[in-house]
């Protein structure tokens, strides 16, 4: 079969992204534009200040990449875009830049659900991995259990209950005063402290026993330093985020661990921005070796937010003849067992 290039881009929350990509798999280019430094100041991503931000830079982005991987508009195949989940007005951005592009070029557009990317950055790591394995999504909106059964074939075993493994390091981070964004800062902190000195509870959802709970264990480090301050004690930071971080870590390689076994999962994988984290790698690592199960997990670059990973769970669908039209729209709250937007072929 001749090479499948994909032009893929990203716009789903802070980072404006664009990648060229092969067959699915090999990276020919991928520019990351984030917009950190912006919304620092304001402790969190500002939508409407993201939204314009994308704007600003979403042209040069896609002509960076394009120009990194030594390829011009009519090399490439197809344009494929995050669709959902995300914040509407950047994923507005991402989406109405892609149509025009898959229109004014005559090239077929893809809709690409945002998780389904961070699962097919693990296809770019690994290029011999493919279906069936059971995946850990944990991004800054997101925690899934998911059992990946075939390429764009999901099962959701297990979700949080309120908020996500990334939104719980952000809002710790800020309340212990490490700003934003808080999973790089605490997992560097808490290098340097004590994952015992803090007894922080472990959540368990009742009934639901894949499920994640993560806001009783925020309200207890939030309660902690309550007391800490009212008893006049100083807080050591360092052993807060330790304590705090081997609480998550605990529970989401617990919860995973007692999937994979009853559903005899023989490959594991993580993803989304949250899988960067060192101590969640090491753990889960350790975790798959005493079970004999394979363990995978992208790069950073792959883990974070980007295009390549759109391209890459574009190129399953390009290979289907599956396309989407252009009355494509974003959707903020797009589920993953959704069918995407991209039917029949395209004649
Ligand atoms: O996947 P991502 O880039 O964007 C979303 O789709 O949400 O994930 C961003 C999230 C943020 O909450 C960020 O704090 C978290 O991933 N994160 C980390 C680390 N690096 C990024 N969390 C823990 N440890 C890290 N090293
Ligand atoms: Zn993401």
């Amino acid at each position: 079969m001749r090479d499948i290039v994909i032009l893929g881009i990203e716009s789903s929350c802070d980072e404006t992204a664009a990648a060229v990509v092969r067959n699915g798999r090999e990276v020919l280019s991928n520019v990351i534009n984030s917009q950190i430094e912006t919304h620092t100041v304001y402790g969190g991503v500002v939508p409407e200040i993201a939204s314009r931000k994308h704007i600003e830079a979403i042209v040069q982005v896609v002509r960076q990449a394009l120009s990194e991987a030594d390829r011009r508009i009519e090399d490439i195949d197809a344009v494929a875009v995050t669709y959902g989940p995300g914040l509407v007005g950047p994923l507005l951005v991402g989406v109405s830049y892609a149509k025009a592009f898959a229109y004014g070029c005559a090239k077929p557009l893809i809709a690409v659900h945002h998780i389904e990317g961070h699962i097919a950055a693990n296809y770019i790591e690994y290029k011999e991995l493919e279906p069936p394995f059971m995946c850990l999504v944990v991004s800054g909106g997101h925690t899934h259990l998911v059992n990946v059964r075939d390429y764009g074939d999901y099962e959701i075993l297990g979700r949080t209950m309120d908020d996500a493994a990334g939104e719980a390091y952000d809002k710790v981070a800020r309340a212990i005063g490490l700003g934003y964004p808080g999973g790089p800062k605490i997992d560097r902190a808490a290098r340097e402290g004590n994952p015992e000195a803090i007894a922080f509870p472990r959540a368990h959802v009742d009934g639901e026993e894949y499920d994640f709970s993560f806001s009783g264990l925020k309200s207890a480090v939030l309660n902690y330093l309550n007391s800490c301050e009212m008893r006049g004690e100083a807080v050591n930071t360092a052993d807060v985020a330790a304590s705090f971080q081997a609480a998550v870590v605990d529970v989401l390689v617990g919860n995973s661990m007692k999937a994979a076994e009853r559903s005899g999962a023989v490959r594991f994988a993580l993803a989304g921005g949250v899988a960067s984290n060192t101590a969640l790698r090491e753990a889960m690592k350790k975790a798959c070796g005493d079970r004999g199960i394979d363990f995978y997990r992208p790069s950073p670059i792959l883990c974070t937010d980007n295009g390549a990973m759109i391209a890459g769970a574009a190129y399953y669908e390009y290979i289907k003849g599956r396309f989407a039209d252009i009355r494509l729209n974003a959707v903020p709250n797009l589920k993953l067992e959704l069918t995407t937007p991209n039917a029949g072929l395209l004649t």
